[in-house]
Formats: structure tokens, C-alpha cells, sequence
């Protein structure tokens, strides 16, 4: 069974959960990166640039350097939530590949409201299956124990109910 972990993270809240997933479903993290943001990242104050990209109606350019997430069974994607939505750059992620049939597991990280991050990633999903959704509230503190702990628990259960599944189809139940 192949696990991907593909997320965008700016100020490192998704990243910090990201790799957390990945180290408990053996999965390698994938980081999307804005090509335009590359550039210029020490430039820009992230609220400018992050509201430039929410308002942008060109689709963003982005890259990453890892493709495994192709071969894989189940990917999971994580975004923050940012204007109510998926950062543009996951935006980006969904709309350049055509998935269909795939399994995903979908989170997102947010400051004060949920939004309809994990609903709009669903849309762009529609074909595929979703087998786990989490929503985790950054802590005002920035003390990132408790929602890492939660995310470890929901990929723990994620992990199990995928090796369950394939040990039933090993066993030809
Ligand atoms: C441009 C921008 C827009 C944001 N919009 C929202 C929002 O609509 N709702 C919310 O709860 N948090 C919002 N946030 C806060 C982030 O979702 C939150 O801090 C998240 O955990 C950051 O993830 P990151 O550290 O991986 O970038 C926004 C942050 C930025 C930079």
C-alpha cells in the first residue's frame, strides 16, 4: 500500500502536521511550491501576497519536486484555510491532474473558522473517494502538541483502516 502526503504550508502550521501524517502512514511529504512565491517570498508581507493569490483569477503556477503521489493509493492533501477556502496553491494541485478513482484523505488548518476548505477540495475531487476528512484549529498560543497529536490519531485510523482493507483483500474476503 502507498501512502503520498501532498500539502502547501506558509507559515509552517500544515507543514508541522503534514510530516506528522506522513511519518505515521510511512508516506513521503510532498511540499507544493508557488513558483511566483519562490521568487519572491522574502519580499512579500504573507498577508499581501497570500490575499493577492486569494483574489487572483489566473490559475497559479506551482511545483514541487516529488511525482510519487501518481502511483500512489492514498493521498492525502493538506492546505490551510485561506479566505475561507484551500490556499490557491492545492487549488492549483487538484486542477492540474485529472484523479478519478483515486482514494484521498482530506485536512486543513485554520485560525479561527474552518470555512469551506475540506468542501471546495471535495468538489475538485468529485470521482474519487474520500476516506478521511480533519479540520484542526491552529491554538492561539502556537503550541502545536495537541493538534498534532489529533492528526497523528486521525492518520493512525486512516493507516489502519487501509492495511485492513488490503489484509481482507489478501485474504480474499
Ligand atoms: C492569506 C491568509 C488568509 C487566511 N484566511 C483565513 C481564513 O479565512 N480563516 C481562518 O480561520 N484562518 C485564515 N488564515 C490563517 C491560517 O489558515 C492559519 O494560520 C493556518 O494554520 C496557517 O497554516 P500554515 O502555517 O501552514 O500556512 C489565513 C492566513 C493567511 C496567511
Amino acid at each position: 500500500m502507498k501512502t503520498a502526503v501532498v500539502f502547501f504550508s506558509y507559515q509552517g502550521t500544515t507543514r508541522h502536521i503534514a510530516h506528522a501524517v506522513a511519518g505515521e502512514i510511512g508516506a513521503t511529504p510532498v511540499e507544493l511550491e508557488p513558483v511566483v512565491h519562490r521568487r519572491s517570498a522574502r519580499e512579500r508581507a504573507t498577508f499581501a501576497w497570500g490575499s493577492h493569490q486569494i483574489r487572483m483569477p489566473a490559475p497559479l503556477e506551482i511545483t514541487h519536486d516529488d511525482y510519487s503521489f501518481h502511483s500512489a493509493d492514498l493521498i492525502v492533501v493538506g492546505t490551510p484555510v485561506w479566505g475561507g477556502s484551500m490556499a490557491p496553491p492545492v487549488r492549483a494541485f487538484l486542477r492540474n491532474h485529472e484523479f478519478f478513482r483515486r482514494s484521498f484523505a482530506l485536512f486543513s488548518c485554520y485560525a479561527g473558522r474552518a470555512g469551506n476548505a475540506i468542501p471546495h477540495m471535495r468538489d475538485l475531487l468529485i470521482g474519487n473517494s474520500i476516506i478521511g476528512e480533519l479540520a484542526l484549529r491552529e491554538p492561539r498560543d502556537g503550541t502545536l502538541d495537541a493538534v498534532t497529536d489529533e492528526a497523528r490519531r486521525w492518520a493512525e485510523a486512516l493507516s489502519r483502516d487501509l492495511f485492513g482493507n488490503e489484509r481482507k483483500e489478501a485474504s480474499g474476503e
